[in-house]
């Protein structure tokens, strides 16, 4: 495809510039200070997608809007959904940032912005495929439908009642998303599996007011105490999670695929270095890349209460507050473990406390055969853009609409990530390599055309 080939090396720096635009709006879904700056983005996505010429439509929810996009249909070939967001975690803590969170600057061969990387970087690389396409050979091979949200990073749940009231909207043959990783750098990866979430708040109430903790202490249960007790009862030593009925479904790993998992060149002592820890830890029995993309977690994400000032303050807080999470694996229900660990900390719960237990998002985990034809298409479409052939991994995250698409549409997905997991997403000093922004943009071009040559029932 040489014309295709030399528009998208005419369009390099255009096509940076372009990103560079979209990460410049601060469209953080989840600070509803932000509310017009996510309309912002989903305004510069229909632009993007009108400018092409494809048929575009802005779907207003009870929360952020939905961009809509499609090419017209392609008789005989499969139709793709390309899946992505705009929206991006809050930039904080600010003062880790060595460049502004929303003024991206290019460093060592990166762009660092928040979002480069999850996942307007990633995204754009489809709709800058389909602009190549577009302009060099005046149609595209498949009907291609875009759909991206401004809520993946709070839930994606007016995205999934879309999905539900308009499943017509969406119908395809296949889904594409690039929201994941690499496996390292120039090591692409197809991900097979993700886990799922489910996320909580706890609030415990005791005394109606702070109170001195001599005069006190010792005859009234602190919160703070009760907390701690709570929250640690839900994990043993061993790292086994204690709510009853937790393991369940799990799906375990078979052999075959912890042999895979072994054989990946995945060097321990480098992550931990990265990581700056001196030790790592987790689930008994499990080795690292196990416990990270394969079995469930629980994880404490923030505590407050008492006394959080200068110097030290002898005090009882009358409110203790958590926020935890645990990461799900196939085939563990949201639900079930709602029920579950509400009549587990409701037993846990101190005489004396009272306790709210808010359930936010949920979302189950996500696992797919490798035999697919479209599996096939993808492999060589990354090989020859990336220049070399992708490996098979699970990750360790959630994108909470793709197990829904799964299954309401019937259709496979592809998880082709063009990040590398140092890209600090969702930290201070996200970036995206910009020699991936544009092997990206190749595989997605060389994907519509391998796609386009699958059969269809
Ligand atoms: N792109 C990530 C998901 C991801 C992270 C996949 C790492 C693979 C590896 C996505 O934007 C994300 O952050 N998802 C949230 C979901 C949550 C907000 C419901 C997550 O995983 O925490
Ligand atoms: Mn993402
Ligand atoms: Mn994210």
């Amino acid at each position: 495809m040489p014309k295709l080939e030399e528009y998208l090396e005419a369009q390099h720096a255009q096509f940076e510039e372009d990103l560079c635009e979209l990460l410049r709006i601060p469209s953080v879904s989840a600070d509803s200070q932000h509310t017009g700056d996510v309309r912002r983005a989903a305004d510069w996505m229909v632009r993007q997608f009108s400018d092409l010429g494809l048929s575009v439509e802005l779907v207003e929810t009870d929360g952020h809007p939905i961009v809509c996009a499609q090419s017209p249909a392609v008789e005989g070939a499969p139709v793709a959904l390309v899946y992505g967001h705009y929206d991006v975690q809050p930039p904080d803590p600010l003062d880790e940032w060595i460049s502004p969170p929303f003024e991206p600057t290019r460093r060592d061969g990166n762009l660092y912005a928040r979002g480069a990387s999850d996942d307007k970087g990633q995204m754009l690389t489809h709709v800058k495929s389909v602009e190549a396409w577009l302009k060099a050979n005046g149609g595209l091979p498949l009907q291609i439908k875009f759909v991206i949200e401004g809520e993946e990073e709070v839930g994606s749940g007016n995205l999934l009642k879309l999905l539900e009231a308009d499943r017509g909207r969406l119908a395809c043959d296949v889904v594409v998303v690039s929201d994941t990783s690499q496996f390292g750098p120039g090591q692409p990866a197809i991900t097979y599996g993700l886990r799922g979430i489910a996320y909580y708040e706890l609030h415990l109430h005791g005394p109606k007011q702070d109170l001195h903790s001599g005069t006190f202490g010792g005859a009234v249960t602190n919160p703070l105490n009760a907390l701690a007790n709570m929250l640690a009862s839900l994990i043993d030593d061993d790292g086994r999670i204690q709510v009853p009925g937790f393991y369940d479904n799990v799906v375990p790993l078979t052999d075959s695929e912890r042999q895979q998992f072994a054989a990946l060149p995945f060097d321990e002592s480098r992550f931990r270095t990265q990581l700056g820890v001196q030790a790592l830890s987790g689930e008994k029995s499990y080795s690292t890349l196990e416990r990270r993309w394969a079995r469930p977690t629980f994880d404490i994400n923030g505590v407050w209460g008492g006394y959080q000032g200068e110097g030290a303050k002898t005090v009882l807080p009358s409110r203790a507050h958590a926020k935890f999470s645990f990461r799900l694996v196939p085939n563990q229900d949201p639900k079930q473990l709602d029920d579950a660990l509400r009549e587990m900390l409701h037993a846990a719960c101190p005489p004396g406390i009272t306790m709210e237990l808010v359930s936010h998002h949920g979302a189950p985990g996500f696992l797919v055969p490798l035999e697919s034809p479209y599996v096939g298409a993808a492999t060589r479409a990354i090989e020859r853009g990336f220049g070399y052939a992708p490996v098979f991994i699970r990750e360790g995250g959630s994108i909470p609409i793709v197990t829904h698409f799964a299954n309401s549409l019937d259709a496979d997905v592809l998880l082709l990530g063009w990040g590398l997991n140092n890209d600090n997403t969702h930290s201070p000093n996200e970036k995206f390599s910009l020699v991936d922004f544009h092997r990206g943009i190749r595989a997605s071009s060389y994907l519509w055309r391998e796609l386009s040559r699958i059969a269809i029932a």
